[in-house]
């Protein structure tokens, strides 16, 4: 494939055009981030920029003193006041625009009621919301007294919002009372009780009033935002917080049975997703970025939150379906508000092809396209690239994870030749590479592990409450200075970077992380199933979905049952497209061998590896006949 080079009005203007960076960082790697480090404000300067005596435990800034959502409103009020921090639009239609000094006076009026709530330092809220501003008010008022924010998706069940609570031990929760998805209204609060009757330890829920459906309000324990916040003043004093304090803590899904919690700093987190905003997504101040995921994902903690605010730009905050009505909503959107850079996920991009009228749009204040979460193939790069971005706008494909917490992997704009379907290269300051299952380099075209060498600052803290699982899963298979990714990857001659997917047993629907552990668990925990195995499967939207082999002598509604508790214990993410009911499943070494169930599934081919063939070839049948 040839290289695509970045357009001439782009470069020009670009906020990096000196290819020189990536040698600068590489010969200077302390000064690359603490320039970047420099720009944001701290109230005590770090003594140590990087510390590794406890590796894996890496740890950036050490001592030094900063509050992240200080950087992020007070560091704006003298020259950017009245602009607009962030632009909310809600499904129907309805929006709001919050300036800098409106989030300055909302975050410091919340964090002073979460005080009078008893919230302290190092505690831990829980923020159960859609995509409101009162959702990013929350994350910055928390972070403002030093607490750590657990943001919990809202579309999980309350089972799964009950586990990432009890599991982080959060104190306080803030919800809302409901929200439209697809012209429904969805009874937050409703979830969010049931989710409080299994964990126990929450002792205040401020509930914010988004649609004024009916809820039970619990007398003593839930509180109504508006009232509580209009007697609070704006002025509050920013926690001194540590560098390595925790900022949040997010879940996601890893090769294990059950969620992990993610923890990331204050102060290294921050200076990678301020410096990444910057140099990736090219943000500047008449800048408005569109970034499409969820609040409760981590893209939206870093680029519709932290790096964006911490720059000081403007956030286009949409809370609704994207297809709602219609599959044209997002180009309404960047028309509306005049979006110039747009950062999405390869499935919102498949679906946006269906979009037949793209050119009733004006589309032309689009001025960078970025993507994150799976692979964007070279096809649908293209059609970015094309027909949204007429050629004018670089499309930079990110690679990066929950654990990273910022950019790791993607082109600058200005600088790097463009190849459809590839992530490029890694960020200046970062080293990564693809080994082979005995730890050598990888052979162009060779696929391998993708690993990294070089810690960054945004790299995560650990894994809450559960030491063992960090090592295990990244440190154990090339040591403890090698972090496993968990992707499969592979160079080209040019050494750019192609990502294949996931080489554990996580699979990625529609850019989320899924466990399949965690389903077979989940589905087996039902009576009636004597085993099962879920397997990812190519799915034209999602990019992957599931399907379910399950042993178990079938009933009527067994596969209604299996979904009903899929969708209760983990959430609709995690339902299978198809489940299937076997007598046996193939294993080798007392093992499930799911290998063999892919490959009859997906490449049509029976493994003879497994000691069980003829189960193999049933299902391959079944599939045939399913299909
Ligand atoms: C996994 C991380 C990082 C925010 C969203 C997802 C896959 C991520 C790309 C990309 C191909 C990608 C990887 C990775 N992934 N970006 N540009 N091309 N695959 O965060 O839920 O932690 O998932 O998403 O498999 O390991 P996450």
């Amino acid at each position: 494939m040839k290289s695509i080079y970045p357009p001439e009005d782009f470069v020009e203007k670009a906020n990096v055009k000196d290819p020189a960076i990536y040698s600068k960082a590489k010969e200077n790697w302390i000064d690359y981030w603490e320039s970047f480090a420099k720009e944001l404000h701290w109230f005590e300067p770090w003594e140590k920029f990087f510390d590794d005596s406890k590796a894996p435990y890496y740890r950036f800034f050490v001592n030094g003193k900063i509050n992240a959502s200080y950087n992020c409103v007070d560091r704006h009020l003298k020259e950017k006041r009245n602009k607009a921090a962030i632009i909310w639009e809600g499904e129907k239609g309805e929006n709001r625009v919050l300036t800098y000094f409106d989030l300055y006076r909302e975050v410091g009026k919340l964090s002073n009621a979460l005080r009078n709530l008893g919230v302290k330092k190092g505690d831990k809220v829980g923020i159960y919301m859609p995509n409101l501003p009162e959702a990013v008010i929350s994350m910055l008022a928390a972070a403002r007294i030093g607490a750590t924010h657990v943001f919990i998706f809202a579309g999980f069940s309350p089972k799964s919002a009950a586990f990432r609570m009890k599991d982080s031990g959060v104190k306080l929760l803030i919800t809302a009372d409901g929200y439209y998805r697809r012209g429904n209204l969805i009874n937050l609060k409703e979830k969010a009780d049931e989710a409080l009757e299994e964990y126990k330890g929450v002792e205040n829920v401020v509930v914010v009033r988004r649609a004024g459906n009916e809820i039970d309000m619990k007398e003593g324990r839930d509180h109504d935002y508006a009232e509580l916040v209009r007697k609070e003043k704006a002025k509050s004093e920013c926690e001194i917080t540590d560098a390595n304090d925790p900022l949040f803590i997010i879940y996601t899904s890893g090769s294990v049975a059950e969620p992990k919690g993610i923890i990331h700093s204050t102060g290294g987190y921050l200076v990678h997703v301020y410096a990444t905003s910057k140099i990736v997504l090219d943000l500047k101040d008449e800048d408005v970025l569109f970034c499409t995921a969820d609040l409760g994902w981590i893209t939206g903690h870093s680029y519709s939150v932290y790096g964006p605010l911490s720059l000081g730009a403007t956030v286009l905050l949409y809370e609704g379906a994207p297809d709602y009505p219609d599959i044209c909503r997002t180009f309404e959107l960047i028309e509306k508000y005049g979006v110039t850079v747009f950062y999405t996920v390869p499935t919102l991009v498949r679906m946006l092809q269906g979009c037949g009228n793209i050119d009733s749009f004006d589309l032309s204040t689009l001025r960078l396209i970025g993507s994150v979460g799976e692979p964007l193939e070279a096809e649908n790069w293209l059609w970015l690239y094309e027909e949204v971005g007429k050629k004018k706008c670089p499309v930079v494909d990110t690679w990066w994870q929950t654990e990273t917490g910022g950019i790791v992997i993607a082109p600058i704009p200005a600088l790097t030749p463009m190849k459809p379907g590839s992530v490029s290269k890694p960020l200046p300051g970062i080293e990564v590479d693809i080994y082979d299952s005995g730890g050598k380099k990888a052979k162009p075209y060779q696929l391998g592990h993708l690993v990294i060498k070089k810690m960054f600052p945004g790299f995560m803290l650990g894994i809450h409450g559960d030491p063992k699982a960090y090592v295990q899963l990244y440190w154990s298979k090339f040591g403890k200075r090698v972090y496993l990714t968990g992707d499969y990857a592979y160079y080209d001659e040019d050494g750019y970077i192609w990502i294949s997917g996931r080489a554990d047993d996580v699979i990625n629907i529609s850019g989320h992380r899924v466990s399949l552990v965690e389903i077979e668990k989940v589905v087996k925990e039902l009576r009636e199933v004597a085993d099962c195995a879920a397997i990812g499967v190519p799915d034209r939207i999602k990019g992957t979905a599931i399907a379910l082999f399950v042993v178990a002598e079938k009933s009527d509604d067994l596969a209604e049952k299996i979904k009903k508790k899929i969708e209760e214990d983990i959430g609709r993410i995690a339902l299978p497209r198809l489940i299937v009911f076997v007598k046996e499943l193939p294993k080798t070494a007392g093992k499930v061998f799911k290998r063999a169930i892919a490959d009859a599934v997906i490449k049509k081919e029976i493994s003879g590896i497994a000691s069980n063939v003829e189960v193999v070839k049933k299902i391959a049948e079944k599939i045939d006949k399913n299909a």
